[in-house]
């Protein structure tokens, strides 16, 4: 199987599914951000420091060049990988591109949960964030607008949200994993 890219702004859900995809269907998670982070033996928020967001941008097309040259991947892009250099029309050429849609206030909800570890808006007031989101969304549309597929993601909350959502998409996208998953949380 070709990748499958999630793309979609920061706290749309795409490493939370991304992973629980992988353990549904047995292809491998890889989570962009991380991916860097093993290579470069250093955080994301530490590379821009150090680098800077041109060079954290640099070092995130090369990353993603590599990836997507793999097989039965499913890949969690960052919010921004989207957004820079050919990587768009490198993603939908080696695979396919979902966008994670979520609402505001479900955006905002997981970011002020996980603002920390986010340098972008590690150190916004609750207002200020709220007022980024909107934005950074609608500057970054025109790139996520070229995603092949949309895929709400606003139910990603609990073990039994994380399992409809994942059975749902794996219906739409990868329907030859269809039969070997359960459709709801086997521990509830
Ligand atoms: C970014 C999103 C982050 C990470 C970096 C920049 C962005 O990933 O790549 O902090 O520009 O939106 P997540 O979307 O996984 O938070």
């Amino acid at each position: 199987m070709q990748p499958i890219f999630l793309i979609g702004f920061m706290g749309s859900g795409k490493s939370t599914l991304g992973r629980a995809l992988a353990t549904a269907t047995g292809y491998q998670f890889i989570d962009l951000d991380s991916y860097i982070e093993v290579r470069y033996h250093s955080n994301i928020r530490d590379i821009f420091a150090s680098r800077g967001e041109d060079g954290f941008r640099d070092i995130e097309r090369r990353m993603l060049h590599e990836v997507s040259d793999f097989e039965d991947v499913i890949v969690a892009c960052g919010g921004g990988t989207p957004c820079f250099f050919d990587n768009m029309d490198r993603m939908n050429a080696h695979g396919l591109t979902v966008m994670l849609t979520a609402t505001h206030e479900t955006l905002l909800r997981r970011l002020l949960a996980g603002r920390r570890r986010r340098p972008l808006i590690a150190s916004m007031d609750d207002a200020r964030l709220g007022a980024f989101i909107e934005e950074s969304i609608g500057r970054r549309m025109p790139f996520y607008s070229k995603a092949s597929h949309f895929f709400p993601s606003d139910r990603l909350e609990s073990r039994q949200q994380i399992a409809e959502t994942v059975a749902d998409f794996i219906s739409r996208f990868i329907p030859q994993c269809a039969d070997n998953h359960p459709t709801t949380d086997p521990t509830q």
